[in-house]
């Protein structure tokens, strides 16, 4: 019988640490929802006590989750606590995770604290986290560069405390593998108490081996991994949360433990994450990426159509890819679009979404006589935003491109139920939409990213548009998918505004 190694998910709190991966409340809730149905032990939704909107985004996860554990991060203080505790209480099951830094330079340049005294407030801050919760876990934070010594000292004392998870953050992304399952391993033995808790590992990867670092930690003891979807996070990112699942699943000749992971979720999931947060994944990458199962070569191509195993250790299937297929098309009635998005684990919403995501299956269908699995995902993403906070939609557009003269964009828009018209020159098409939305609005947004991506293959494909937007320190992603990329990129443009909400827009008086 195989432990059970427990998958900890932080894509909503350490990924969105990620500069420009900022989510709304209803994204980490689509997420969340994403990773239950992935059966991901334990989901951190966010560090509470770090604004209002961390807070309501994880009181929103709590409220929705019913079978995982919904964590909050603290730091290792009352009043953090106190908000985590407030923030995790509808959920089913709740976890307060407290971290304090036990490395001689986090203490002494950034805490400014003697060791006995992080000891002291590590140890007072699991006591009172236990007041609300039987489940806390315990962080040492830069325990990667954290003395062997100390931190046998600091969790020895905090599972006396009552903490049931220790973690061992590799918080700089600066051990090598064999130097980390060293670690795990002589903590586990030294520790005395060290069988009354689950030892949990963090890794960084600074230097590319945030995967690797974790599943030697594994090998060495430790049944919790903390990760995210896409490898997402502060910095290079954490673990990517796919890769270890895969590497444990696949290599159970060397593994004491599996996970309880359903794997077909994994390409979902991923998607999901790359178009909420903008962040496209790179072709190779492993398990999630487009070339992950892709065979160029042609001895390679020979030798899989011989016998797969001769290529592949793992099937594309298992993993949530889909082949390419034509699956739905003009005439697909609403019962059969229900029952792919069920297929394909995407999550439908109440019966109202469903209308309208069909209305706009149908749109689609007029435009596309073909409509692959991949363009499903893309309008499903495409949910629009609650409607109070859709201040902005579009109308219609018009524009004008010729050689030897400037592109020319009019648009109308309906801001707050009325309409208005709008119009600017531009470098290129797109340039030119977007002065003339700014013409209206005014919102003094920064554009800082806008990529395209084609859904499919064909000239008939759906553009995918991210197009993020930073205003007084908040970044935002807009999204928006369509055969025609400018309209797509129009889309993209307003999302992000409706999400940078009321202060953004100011109507120009003028029009
Ligand atoms: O990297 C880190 O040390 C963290 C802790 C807060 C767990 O994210
Ligand atoms: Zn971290």
């Amino acid at each position: 019988m195989k432990e059970h190694l427990i998958i900890f998910d932080t894509t909503l709190r350490d990924g969105e640490q990620s500069p420009g991966a900022s989510m709304t409340k209803e994204e980490k809730l689509r997420i969340a929802r994403q990773l239950e149905r992935m059966r991901v032990d334990v989901i951190e939704a966010g560090f509470a006590a770090a604004s209002p909107g961390d807070f309501e985004a994880v009181r929103a996860v709590a409220e929705a989750i019913k079978e995982s554990t919904v964590c909050s991060l603290a730091r290792a203080n009352e009043a953090d606590i106190e908000r985590a505790a407030e923030a995790i209480r509808p959920a089913k099951r709740q976890r307060i995770h407290t971290f304090i830094a036990t490395s001689p330079i986090h203490m002494e340049k950034k805490l400014r604290m003697t060791p006995d005294e992080v000891v002291a407030q590590a140890v007072e801050a699991v006591r009172f986290a236990r007041r609300f919760t039987d489940d806390v876990e315990f962080s040492a934070e830069d325990a990667g560069r954290s003395e062997l010594d100390f931190l046998c000292r600091i969790f020895e004392a905090v599972i006396e405390a009552g903490a049931t998870t220790l973690n061992v953050p590799d918080t700089v992304g600066y051990t090598l593998p064999h130097e980390y399952a060293e670690k795990i391993r002589r903590l586990i033995e030294r520790v005395p108490n060290s069988d009354k808790a689950i030892w949990s590992v963090h890794c960084h990867n600074d230097l590319g081996l945030a995967v690797a670092n974790s599943l030697a930690a594994v090998l060495a003891g430790a049944r919790q991994v903390e990760c995210t979807i896409n490898g997402l996070g502060e910095r290079a990112g954490n673990a990517a949360l796919e890769e270890i699942v895969m590497a444990v699943r696949t290599r159970q000749d060397a593994f004491p433990c599996d996970t309880r992971i359903d794997a077909t979720q994994i390409v979902p999931t991923s998607k999901l994450v790359s178009t909420i947060t903008g962040f496209p994944v790179q072709p190779n990458k492993a398990i999630v990426g487009a070339n992950a199962f892709a065979h160029e070569s042609g001895i390679h191509q020979d030798g899989v159509l011989k016998h797969r195993e001769t290529y592949e250790i793992m099937r594309a299937e298992d993993v949530g890819w889909t082949a390419n297929k034509i699956v739905l098309g003009k005439h697909s009635g609403r019962r059969a679009f229900r029952a792919r998005l069920e297929e394909l684990g995407i999550e439908i919403g109440s019966e109202e979404q469903l209308n309208q995501a069909f209305a706009r299956f149908k749109d689609l269908a007029d435009k596309k006589h073909e409509i692959f699995d991949e363009d499903l995902f893309a309008l499903m993403a495409e949910e629009p935003t609650p409607s109070e906070q859709e201040r902005i939609r579009l109308v219609s557009t018009m524009i004008h491109s010729e050689t030897g003269e400037p592109p020319h964009a009019k648009l109308t828009l309906a801001i707050d139920g009325k309409e208005y018209s709008t119009e600017a020159d531009g470098s290129g098409p797109v340039d030119a939409a977007f002065k003339a939305i700014e013409a209206l609005v005014h919102s003094g947004a920064e554009l800082v990213l806008y990529s395209v991506n084609a859904i499919t293959q064909g000239t008939d494909a759906q553009g995918e548009v991210t197009v993020r937007l930073s205003k007084g320190g908040r970044i935002v992603n807009g999204l928006g998918a369509d055969t025609d990329i400018i309209v797509a990129s129009i889309k993209a443009y307003i999302n992000a505004l409706n999400k940078l909400q009321h202060d953004a827009v100011r109507i120009n008086p003028q029009l």
